[in-house]
Formats: C-alpha cells, sequence, structure tokens
C-alpha cells in the first residue's frame, strides 16, 4: 500500500513519524474518514470545512500540503487502485519535546492511507445492529474530531463482549451517539429524531446530508436529545457515519426494535443516500 506522510508518496514500510510526535504522546492530533466509492470521494468538502474547524478550535496550524489536500486524496485512491473503502487522514502538532504547553514554532504532520473496505453491500447493514448503552464518559468538545479514541475503542470492546454490534453513549438520561457514528431513533409516528449539534457530538457530515434528504423527502425531523427509554419504544433505529452510510439498528439492550430487521424509514434513507451522496 502506498501512504502519504508529509509531502510523500511512500510504500507503507518506509513511512516514518517521529517518536515525538505530539499526536503519539498527547493525542495532539485530529483527523477525518472520507468514504471512497466506485472510486470516487463522498462529500470531500463536507470533511475538510470540518477539518478547518477542528484545526482552528485547536489553534493546530495547517500542515504543508493543505492547499493540495484534494489532489492528495485522489492521487492515493488512484496509486492504490481504490474502489470502495475510505481514505483515512490524520493531522497532529507534530514532533516537539515533551511538554503540556504547545510548541512555539510546530511543524504538523499531515498522513493519509487507504483502507480498502465493503461498504455498498455491508451484511451488517443488511441484517442491522444490536447495540447496547454505556455511559458517556468522554471529555467535553466532542465536536472536535480529535484522535483520543479510547472510550469510543473501550465501548466497542464492551459491546463485543456483550455479544452486540456497538455502543450508544448516554449522558444524564439521554442518548449522545454512537462510539463511532450519530444515533437517530424514529417514532411511533414516524418522526426522525436526533440529538441537536453543540460540544456534545460530533457533527456528523453524513447526518447533515441524511437530514438534508429526510426533510426532502418530507419525513419530519426533530432535533432534540432522547432518553434510552424512548429509543426501545421507537419504531425504529439507525446509525450514520462515514463508513456506515445509514444503517439500521435492531436492537437496544436486548430490547427488539419492530421485526427485527432494518425498518423501512432507514432502508429509504441509506438508498437516497447510496443515490444522491455517491
Ligand atoms: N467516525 N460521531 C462520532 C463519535 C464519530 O466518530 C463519527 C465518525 C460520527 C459520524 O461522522 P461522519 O458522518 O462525518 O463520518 C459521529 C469515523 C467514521 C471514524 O472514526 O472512523
Amino acid at each position: 500500500r502506498i501512504v502519504y506522510v508529509n509531502g510523500e508518496f511512500l510504500p507503507e514500510e518506509e513511512a516514518k513519524v517521529s517518536i515525538f510526535d505530539r499526536g503519539f504522546l498527547m493525542a495532539d492530533g485530529v483527523y477525518e474518514v472520507t468514504s471512497v466509492l466506485d472510486g470516487k470521494l463522498v462529500d470531500y468538502d463536507g470533511h475538510l470545512t470540518r477539518l478547518e474547524r477542528s484545526l482552528a478550535e485547536l489553534d493546530m496550524p495547517e500542515p504543508d500540503g493543505m492547499d493540495a489536500l484534494l489532489e492528495i486524496h485522489r492521487e492515493l485512491v488512484s496509486r492504490n487502485n481504490l474502489k470502495e473503502g475510505c481514505v483515512y487522514l490524520q493531522i497532529t502538532r507534530g514532533p516537539a519535546d515533551r511538554d503540556f504547553l504547545y510548541p512555539e514554532t510546530p511543524k504538523p504532520t499531515l498522513v493519509l492511507f487507504t483502507l480498502a473496505m465493503t461498504l455498498r453491500r455491508s451484511p451488517k447493514a443488511e441484517k442491522g445492529l444490536r447495540v447496547i448503552s454505556i455511559d458517556d464518559l468522554r471529555w467535553g468538545r466532542r465536536d472536535i474530531k480529535t484522535v483520543q479514541l479510547l472510550y469510543p475503542s473501550m465501548g466497542k470492546m464492551m459491546a463485543k463482549h456483550a455479544g452486540a454490534d456497538d455502543a450508544w453513549m448516554v449522558e444524564n438520561g439521554h442518548v449522545t451517539e454512537g462510539t463511532s457514528n450519530n444515533a437517530y431513533i424514529v417514532t411511533q409516528d414516524g418522526t426522525i429524531v436526533t440529538r441537536q449539534l453543540s460540544h456534545d457530538i460530533l457533527h456528523g457530515i453524513t447526518r447533515a446530508a441524511v437530514l438534508r434528504f429526510a426533510r426532502e423527502a418530507q419525513i419530519k425531523v426533530e432535533e432534540r436529545p432522547f432518553t434510552l427509554d424512548e429509543a426501545k419504544a421507537a419504531s425504529e433505529a439507525f446509525i450514520t457515519s462515514a463508513t456506515t452510510f445509514v444503517t439500521g439498528v435492531v436492537e437496544i439492550d436486548g430490547v427488539q426494535l419492530g421485526d427485527g430487521t432494518p425498518g423501512p424509514v432507514s432502508r429509504r434513507l441509506r438508498e437516497i443516500y447510496l443515490e444522491e451522496a455517491a
């Protein structure tokens, strides 16, 4: 596989980042995941806009190569002959002697690589996901897409140990989001409910597109917090992210939703998303 590191395309074995990199020592970095379908990037502009916002929120300077980012994405997809999967991008504040204070003249690190994945015809999307609920123990700026992913990793492991596919995180009785996706329910009267944007959740690029498509399809949308009990009593539930698009949730903490298969609203939105966004 060919990867990109600080201005160079290299075989992955030859790519190097300093052990003093603040991404490694302090999780001082941000990332984006852009999906690729039929060799094309999905919603690149949305991901770039969010990346710029993440950098600004952390006072992190833009690395060299930032103005050529789209070409770098395309070049990597082409060199790896990637048809379906994603491009992972990470920017860290770069190498510096270990210090909590930011370095005065940072040299940010820019890394990109591709991952081949089956996205469109994913078996998980066909069957639907089983989720468990866990406390949301993350920090208070979840709107910044940082590489601090330890708690989401723990959450996925808790789900795995419980025989489930993923975890929904709960704070003050209300669902925030999934470990790596935004969370939605569909009420018995057909309204989509998902938490409103704030510092509490990541502002999903897929979320923005899916809510727009839902409104265009005359489906009612409410952006507000919902409780776990509300979710368990919902007619259906689903998640969105760059790598799952719209994927139905069929069970929450062992409580089956609907007939135990992905519901009609989530199936329809997945179809619309794959037609319109891809
Ligand atoms: N995760 N919420 C969280 C906590 C996420 O990590 C993600 C994305 C999302 C959905 O955002 P988007 O629609 O822009 O992908 C919501 C990526 C895919 C990941 O970490 O692999």
